[in-house]
């Protein structure tokens, strides 16, 4: 038995800022975040718009794409870094917008892997015949924690959400994941607050993303080049076999890298990083549904997805559409 994956949905809240317009309000500018991450624009949350929000609406599309109604729900796997609470978790939260109660519904905070981390989970109750219908979602609202004095950071992130559905399948499906995480690189890449911990000084009680720019964009770019050569290695395919690479959007130089290393060209990559820049958990899902839904993306496509993150996590999911 495997999970496959039935439908997908994702969304963008509807304010979009362009790099000009964070050129009035920091010292950047549009030719620097185009030329060093591919970003040309992103979506902003609207004041009292959370995460489950923008979750709620990139599930309804996947659930209505696998032409199944809310109520056929019996387990979420929410993906995210940015809950609307500390609890009830957002899985729960969602699954009560949705009407789909009873059946098991949590969160997964891998930061930017959130989503392949939640994905991987949520194939395994599919596939153990624990789950039937399963919602994977991974949604942010990032400039929530975004440091709007810190241009090294602020011009890259952003909110959005995607969301699958899985069904079991006596076909392929989701072939494998790989997950990993290297909790000694935390320094590079972490929010500055938390519940237990409290606040960083300096930061005026607020939590705000901190990042070692380069030296993460070295790790990522290792990372995930051994992660998707080990999900082809797993599964004794070579680089030829994959039709679409699926990449988290941070940065389209490091994305770049890994379709090079897999011998592939740009046109084979889903690339929406220009569209809403780094949307952490949300990122995979939204550039999936993007390919589906402009029909790049086939029933029957051989498609690998892969993730980086803080913690450091990262992973890869191979996927037979
Ligand atoms: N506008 C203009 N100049 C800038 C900006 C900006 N927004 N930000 C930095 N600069 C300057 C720097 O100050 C530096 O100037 P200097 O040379 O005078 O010191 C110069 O530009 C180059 O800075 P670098 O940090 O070396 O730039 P780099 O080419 O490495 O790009 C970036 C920075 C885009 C952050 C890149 O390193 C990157 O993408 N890193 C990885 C991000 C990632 O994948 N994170 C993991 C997922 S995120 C998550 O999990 C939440």
């Amino acid at each position: 038995m495997y999970a496959r994956i039935i439908g997908t949905g994702s969304y963008l809240p509807e304010r979009v800022v362009h790099n000009a317009d964070l050129a009035k309000i920091m010292d950047t500018s549009d030719e620097w975040i185009r030329e060093r991450t591919g970003i040309e624009r992103r979506h902003y949350a609207a004041e009292g718009q959370t995460t489950v929000d923008l979750a709620e609406q990139a599930a309804r599309r996947a659930i209505a794409a696998a032409g199944l109604n809310p109520g056929d729900i019996d387990l979420i796997v929410f993906g995210t870094t940015t809950p609307d609470l500390v609890f009830p978790n957002a899985g729960a939260m969602l699954q009560a917008r949705l009407g789909c109660t009873g059946g098991p519904a949590f969160s997964v905070e891998a930061a930017c892997s959130s989503f392949i981390y939640a994905l991987s989970v949520a194939e395994k109750f599919v596939r153990l015949g624990e789950a039937k219908r399963a919602l994977v979602v991974g949604a942010e609202t990032l400039t929530r924690i975004t440091d709007f004095t810190d241009r090294t950071t602020a011009v890259l992130f952003a909110d959005g959400a995607g969301a699958v559905v899985l069904a079991p399948s006596e076909e392929p499906g989701i072939i494998s994941t790989h997950l990993h995480a290297d909790g000694s690189y935390q320094h590079l890449l972490y929010c500055t607050g938390g519940i237990s911990k409290g606040y960083e000084p300096g930061t005026g009680n607020r939590a705000v993303i901190r990042m070692a720019g380069r030296e993460t964009f070295k790790v990522a770019v290792t990372m995930l080049g051994n992660s998707v050569e080990e999900a082809l290695a797993k599964n004794k395919l070579a680089k030829s076999a994959v039709n679409w690479l699926v990449p988290h959007q941070a940065n389209i130089r490091i994305i770049q890298a890994v379709a090079k290393k897999l011998d592939m060209p740009m046109e084979r990559v889903i690339l929406t990083v220009q569209e809403h820049g780094n949307t952490s958990a949300a990122s995979v899902p939204l550039a999936l549904d993007t390919g589906v839904r402009d029909g790049r993306i086939k029933q029957g496509d051989l498609v690998l997805l892969e993730a980086f993150g803080g913690g450091f996590t990262w992973g890869s999911a191979l996927v037979r559409m």
